[in-house]
């Protein structure tokens, strides 16, 4: 817990903020889980998909993070993903979402979520849709580098679980989380520094080498030439950034 606790505790101050459920996100999630009591939320952070109706024990091993969750949600148990402290089938379902990148052993974890529950589902990205991104292709190519050798591609999540389905989940166009592809058609929103600060791709590179990339991103908007080049996503409401649900039911 020593190693992975720090990430979230240096990059997550401003979490609660910027990183809110989108309700559409939520919605598929929810479908996904089906009719079940009983959940442990792995890699909880603020709580952001926790579903209000269930009763959820949340495993977060960042006390910044759990710091974040409002007065009336689910009691935290400050563990990690690879060593879930329950017993086999304590819960009817385990969910993870944007988590599994960030664990030092994505299929022990994995595995831990299957022993500890019959319902799995987790919220991931397939690392080649992701990386196609005007953010990443254009501007910061180093988040690309950096994702590909933590992501394990959906199917490979889907086979150490036992998913029977991996489903797509749509970029809305105006997502209210704002995880990296979230403003993929608002681009003046990464110009923030507290908003790329929610974002792990971009808040684990040197600052000012983003900061340098936003430069030229900001001269881009301005001078017309993001617009040119990326105009066509305006009329878009929805986009396939890699998202994917992984789904054992
Ligand atoms: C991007 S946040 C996602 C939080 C939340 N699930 C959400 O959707 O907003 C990733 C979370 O994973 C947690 N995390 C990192 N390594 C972990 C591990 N090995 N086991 C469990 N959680 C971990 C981090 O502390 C952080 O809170």
């Amino acid at each position: 817990m020593a190693r992975v606790a720090p990430i979230y505790d240096g990059i997550g101050r401003a979490y609660a903020r910027h990183r809110r459920p989108d309700p559409r996100i939520a919605a598929q999630i929810e479908r996904a889980l089906g009719d079940v009591s009983t959940l442990v939320d792995v890699g909880a952070g603020t709580g952001s998909y926790e579903p209000a109706d269930k009763s959820v024990v949340a495993v977060e091993p960042s006390v910044v993070m759990a710091s974040q969750r409002d007065a009336g949600a689910a009691p935290v148990v400050r563990a990690v993903a690879e060593s879930l402290p329950f017993p086999d089938a304590s819960f009817d379902a385990a969910l993870a979402v944007f988590t599994i990148h960030h664990w030092s052993d994505v299929v022990g974890g994995l595995r831990e979520m299957a022993r500890v529950a019959r319902v799995v589902a987790v919220l991931t990205f397939d690392p080649v849709a992701h990386s196609d991104f005007w953010l990443f292709r254009d501007y910061v190519p180093e988040a690309n580098a950096l994702a590909s050798n933590l992501v394990l591609p959906p199917e490979a999540v889907a086979e150490v679980i036992g998913a029977q389905r991996v489903e797509p989940v749509m970029i809305p166009s105006d997502c209210v989380d704002g995880f990296n592809w979230a403003f993929w058609r608002r681009p003046e929103e990464y110009l923030a520094p507290e908003v790329r600060a929610c974002m792990s791709g971009l808040a684990l590179l040197p600052d000012d080498l983003v900061a340098k990339r936003m430069d030229r991103l900001r001269a881009d908007i301005a001078g017309g030439t993001w617009h040119a080049r990326h105009g066509h996503l305006l009329h878009q409401d929805v986009i396939d950034g890699g998202l994917r649900l992984v789904v054992r039911q």
